[in-house]
């Protein structure tokens, strides 16, 4: 039988890819590593596919599924999948993997750096020292915020958040969490209502994942209910938040700072938030260890090789 035919929308590690090349007939490869294809150039490439390698910034709209009419899967390297048309997928029977659970550490530890560094503010001293403007010691420079002892608020307790929950036990925060479901898990947290979770944080965490469900589920209203001392610190999707009322809201002192590694219409986040000394801005890297990358990209690989060998997938979503 004629191998699969595989479309790689990113360039990814060459070991991954050494791994797909003895199953798959690699019929197009983006050999960009950070510049996704256009519509019509991945409408293009897919249009004789059977699967699809993806990442998390390639939009796969029922456009593209339409112009496959071959293709049986879709592997995303990623364990957020909202850029994808799961419903059109589940329509045409075409079987998405995600890359849950091989990220979980990582992000929590970014979660907590990103947390740290808009706290402590360290992006914004390293400016300073880098600048040459370091003239001399002084007891009130860079005053930032305590990380121990503090309320921490997490908005979505899902693997992520339990990790960070567990990494917040260890700088003695009280923490609080928001879910749907109460935490099965061990973790030392109390769920309250949203409001409540909103009033009482010196930080607030997102780490939900993107839906109708959580679009801008942190508007103005909800950055109304925060202390003014509070922290907010985004490593959910851009779009959870609604990035004009958080710059308003910042601009008008009405929360301390943010953290944002996620912003709507990325990579072409709103230039408003680079006047705020008091904003960390990252490129959407929390799960970005150079080893949990190389995990998250082979489990999407594996999941392809199942497929192709028809063994169970690993880690479907649909
Ligand atoms: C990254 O944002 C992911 O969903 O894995």
């Amino acid at each position: 039988m004629a191998p699969l035919k595989l479309v790689i929308t990113r360039r990814i590690y060459p070991e991954v890819l050494a791994s797909l090349a003895p199953a798959f007939d690699i019929i197009a490869e983006n050999q960009a590593a950070d510049q996704p294809w256009d519509a019509a150039t991945l409408q293009r490439a897919v249009s004789e596919a059977d699967c699809l390698f993806c990442s998390v910034a390639d939009r796969i709209d029922a456009a593209v599924i339409a112009a496959a009419p071959r293709l049986k899967m879709i592997a995303t390297g990623a364990v957020g999948f909202n850029n994808i048309d799961v419903a059109a997928c589940q329509a045409r029977g075409i079987r998405v993997t995600n890359t849950p659970d091989v990220l979980t550490q990582t992000t929590a530890d970014f979660g907590f750096a990103l947390m740290m560094a808009t706290a402590r503010r360290i992006p914004e001293s390293e400016r300073y020292a880098r600048a040459g403007q370091w003239t001399g010691w002084a007891f009130d420079q860079f005053t930032g915020r305590d990380l121990h002892h503090a309320t921490l608020g997490i908005i979505g307790m899902g693997r992520i958040g339990c990790a960070i929950a567990r990494r917040a036990a260890g700088f003695d925060m009280r923490v609080l969490y928001h879910n749907r479901n109460r935490s099965q898990e061990a973790v030392q947290a109390t769920w309250v209502e949203r409001d409540q979770l909103l009033r009482e944080s010196d930080f607030v965490m997102l780490v939900v994942p993107y839906s109708q469900a959580t679009h801008h589920l942190i508007g103005a209203a909800e950055l109304a209910l925060m202390k003014p001392s509070a922290m907010l610190i985004n490593i959910a999707r851009g779009g959870v938040v609604d990035d004009q009322a958080l710059i308003t809201a910042l601009r008008e002192r009405r929360i301390a700072a943010a953290g944002l590694d996620v912003f709507e219409n990325e990579p072409k986040f709103d230039p408003a938030f680079l006047q705020f000394d008091n904003v960390v801005l990252t490129p959407h890297i929390a799960s970005s260890s150079k080893a949990t990358r190389g995990a998250m990209m082979q489990l999407a690989a594996d999941n392809l090789l199942a497929h192709a060998s028809g063994l169970p997938l690993k880690t479907p979503v649909a």
